[in-house]
């Protein structure tokens, strides 16, 4: 086999794995949980949250961590696709029905877009984000304790963060577990 033939193997076996794994990230997700018509994927590697969310909708699609009421406290990630283009936003709950981008709130962008895709009704969104980044508009994650995770998706007709949810829940997952109370 010539050497270019080794390659464009090669790449082909990496993008089946890909296609076949479903993930941008590599699939390598340790957990698991469907919610409602939500799926959630997370995987814990040291300080590092890695996150999939996939929800039935064509508008935004967000998670948030640890509020205090509703939204208040809450770190909040938010995104959508448009054009096949992720954007996403590093929220902080200012009030119980307000979030505001870290950065216009006295803290910083901490969140790493990993990928998104917009197929058929569905939105997934791939990002990676610190447990403890030290910003003052985020918590820290702990992984061991029960985490009180936000799962929402807002209606499909804009890509957009604006416009209340449609859905939203909470639920209490301890990460490193996986186990949702
Ligand atoms: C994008 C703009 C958003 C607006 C305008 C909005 C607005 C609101 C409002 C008005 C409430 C009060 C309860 C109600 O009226 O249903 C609420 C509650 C809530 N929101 Fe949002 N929200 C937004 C985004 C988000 C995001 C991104 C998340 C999570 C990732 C989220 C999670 C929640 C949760 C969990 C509640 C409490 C629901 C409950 O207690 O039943 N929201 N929101």
């Amino acid at each position: 086999m010539s050497v270019r033939q080794c390659v464009v193997s090669a790449s082909s076996l990496l993008c089946c794995m890909l296609l076949f794994a479903g993930s941008i990230y590599g699939g390598a997700y340790q957990h698991s949980l469907q919610i409602d018509q939500v799926s959630f994927d997370w995987s814990v590697t040291g300080n590092t949250l890695a996150v999939r969310v996939a929800a039935p909708t064509t508008g935004w699609v967000g998670v948030g961590f640890n509020p205090s009421d509703m939204m208040k406290d809450a770190n909040i990630i938010i995104g959508y696709v448009k054009d096949g283009k992720a954007e996403i936003s590093d929220e902080f709950g200012a009030r119980v029905t307000q979030h505001l981008p870290d950065d216009q709130s006295g803290g910083a962008f901490n969140v790493n877009l990993v990928g998104g895709s917009e197929t058929g009704n569905s939105t997934t969104l791939e990002f990676t984000l610190p447990l403890n980044s030290g910003d003052a508009r985020d918590r820290a994650i702990d992984p061991k304790a029960e985490t009180r995770v936000m799962l929402a998706y807002g209606p499909p007709d804009r890509d957009s963060l604006k416009g209340k949810h449609s859905y939203a829940r909470i639920v209490t997952i301890n990460l490193d577990s996986g186990v949702m109370k």
